[in-house]
This record gives structure tokens, C-alpha cells and sequence, in this order.
């Protein structure tokens, strides 16, 4: 039963996991009742508000929370929600819970199922949670950080093995539509070549690009490959193999290993200063919206505006990762 006298704030986890999702409920639920409100962990997402399966969350139940991956609310991507008659399923649950307003912590996705409970006139704001960074509105979602450091000790170990044998590793990283992951991960790991959705290329230019590193003396090359490249990594790799340029390939795809793991220090903070920022945006009337990181200072966002954008990955830094592959 709530209070009807407090605030009764709902959250939520939506689509896919991403590292500092815990960090950001902790943050929510430790700002909300420094302001004195009750809040409703709902589980599973939109599943969960379709399905009334709430929790109430007392400062305890978030502790020892803050270092740890995945999130404790679950998460899932409901394709049902889109759908008119299960958000009015949705809503009427929220009424019988007494809930005055929703925080969603998802992707773009998410941010899109956020907008439509607020059409129907519930309080909701949102917290960019995603690896790909492909949501518009903010500099970087939660979760982006983690999963660059985490390719980033992946490929550093696979450069070792890559040298040793004079190879050429093609390495695939998450990311979606969208490639900002694998350009990063191109300045950070020193790739020779980054292949991404924004700029599709052929086999024949990776396969020049690897003959002429090859003839320049280099020991290994690594080559970044967003999942949503126009090429396909394995494709490539056999592609690249009968063409014989020098280096001999392997494929290493990353996987969800990029969405597991504790939250690096950027992400707690981000995760705390999102997370205060959501409830005391929702807490002042504010709604439709999604907070976000603008320079140094956090933002709202309409959601109509996030939605009305797509975020790719950034030309000057593709460009910068090129020149210093030589
Ligand atoms: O949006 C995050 C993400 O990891 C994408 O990078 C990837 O394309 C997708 O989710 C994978 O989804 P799932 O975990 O449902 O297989």
C-alpha cells in the first residue's frame, strides 16, 4: 500500500542490459526518498507495468548495488507495448499502484515507450542507459564507458596473439545502426582499420588497406568491424583469406561480453548525476522528457526531439582514428 500523502515514483529497466543500470537505480531510489517519496521497482521492464509486477524499494534493498553489472529491476524488450491496448493495460496498473510518475532507464527504444505513456498524460522521464551511444540528446548514455574499456582490454589481449603470429584480427563490436563504439574503439586501440554503418566500404579496399600495413612492416593489424557494418566479419575474413595479403585472419566477436561487468568510475558518476537529476526533474512536474549530458551539465531533453534524431558515430573522430593508423 502507498502513502497517499508522498510522492509514489515507479522505475524501471528497459531493453537491453547495460553496465551502471544498478548504479542508476540506486540513484533514483536514494534521491527519491531524500525527497521524501516511495518508489515502486516495477520488474521486467514494460513486461513488468503491463504485467503489475512491482516491488516497493527501501534505501537497503539498493545497497551493494552500485559495482554490480546487469540490472536487479530485469529487463526486457516488449514488442507489445507498442501496442495501444496493452499501454491502456499498462496505465490502469499504474493507477491501482498509486503511482504519480515513471522513470525509464533504457535505450532509444525505451525512450520511445516513455513518450507514449506520456502522450496519455503520465508523468515519465527517462535515463539514457544503452552501449551502442546511439541515442540523440546526450553525450553519453550509461553503460558506453564500461563497454569501451572492456573492448579495450579485449583487443589489447588480442593484439598480443596478433603479433605473434603476423596476424590480422577482425574483431567485431556492438553498436547496432550505429558506430560509435567501433571508431572509439579504433582511437583506443590503435585499430588499422575501422568498418562501420555510417561509411560502407568493399572487401577489395579492406583487403589493400591490410596488403599495404603488411608491406610497411607492421607485425599485426586489427581491424574494428561494427556488428552493422555493410560487411559481414566472418564473410570478410574468408573473403580476405583467398585473396592473400600478407596477414592471415582471425575472428573474435565480442558479444555480450561488452554489456556485462561492473561499472567504471565515469559510469557511477554519470549513473548518480543522471539518476538525481531524473527524480528531481519529475519531482518539480516535469515530464516527456529525457535527461541527458550536454558538455558538463545535464539536460532535458524532449522525448519528441530524441526521437526525431538518429545519432551515428562521430566523422571527426573516424577520420583521426584513419590518420593515426599509419
Ligand atoms: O542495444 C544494445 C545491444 O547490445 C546492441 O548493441 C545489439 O545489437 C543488441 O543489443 C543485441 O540484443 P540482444 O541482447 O537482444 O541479442
Amino acid at each position: 500500500m502507498t502513502d497517499k500523502n508522498k510522492f509514489t515514483l515507479g522505475v524501471l529497466t528497459s531493453g537491453g542490459d547495460a553496465p551502471g543500470m544498478n548504479a542508476t537505480i540506486r540513484a533514483v531510489v536514494r534521491t527519491a526518498l531524500f525527497h521524501d517519496a516511495t518508489v515502486l521497482g516495477v520488474m521486467s521492464g514494460f513486461e513488468g507495468l503491463i504485467n503489475g509486477e512491482y516491488r516497493t524499494l527501501g534505501a537497503r534493498d539498493v545497497g551493494g548495488i552500485l559495482q554490480r553489472g546487469g540490472t536487479i529491476l530485469q529487463t526486457r524488450r516488449s514488442q507489445r507495448f507498442f501496442e495501444k491496448s496493452y499501454q491502456r493495460e499498462a496505465i490502469r496498473n499504474m493507477s491501482l499502484a498509486g503511482m504519480d510518475g515513471l522513470i525509464i532507464i533504457g535505450g532509444e527504444g525505451s525512450m520511445r515507450g516513455a513518450h507514449a505513456l506520456a502522450e496519455q498524460g503520465i508523468k515519465v522521464i527517462g535515463i539514457p542507459a544503452s552501449i551502442d551511444n546511439d541515442i540523440w540528446g546526450t553525450n553519453m548514455a550509461v553503460g558506453v564507458d564500461t563497454a569501451m574499456n572492456t573492448i579495450m582490454d579485449a583487443v589489447d589481449k588480442l593484439r598480443d596473439t596478433a603479433s605473434s603470429h603476423s596476424r590480422a584480427f577482425l574483431i567485431e563490436t556492438m553498436g547496432r545502426g550505429c558506430g560509435y563504439l567501433a571508431v572509439m574503439a579504433g582511437i583506443v586501440c590503435g585499430a588499422e582499420i575501422v568498418l562501420i554503418p555510417e561509411v560502407p566500404t568493399t572487401v577489395e579496399e579492406v583487403a589493400s588497406s591490410l596488403e599495404d600495413a603488411y608491406r610497411r612492416g607492421k607485425t599485426h593489424a586489427i581491424v574494428i568491424v561494427a556488428e552493422g557494418a555493410n560487411i559481414k566479419t566472418t564473410e570478410l575474413s574468408q573473403a580476405i583469406d583467398a585473396m592473400d595479403v600478407g596477414f592471415k585472419t582471425r575472428v573474435t566477436i565480442l558479444g555480450h561480453i561488452q554489456r556485462g561487468g561492473g561499472p567504471t568510475a565515469f559510469d557511477r558518476i554519470l549513473a548518480a548525476r543522471l539518476g538525481s537529476a531524473a527524480v528531481q526533474a519529475i519531482l518539480a512536474g516535469e515530464t516527456d522528457v529525457m535527461v541527458g549530458l550536454k558538455g558538463q551539465s545535464t539536460e532535458l531533453i524532449p522525448f519528441i526531439q530524441v526521437m526525431g534524431h538518429q545519432r551515428a558515430a562521430n566523422m571527426e573522430y573516424y577520420e583521426m582514428a584513419r590518420k593515426l593508423a599509419r
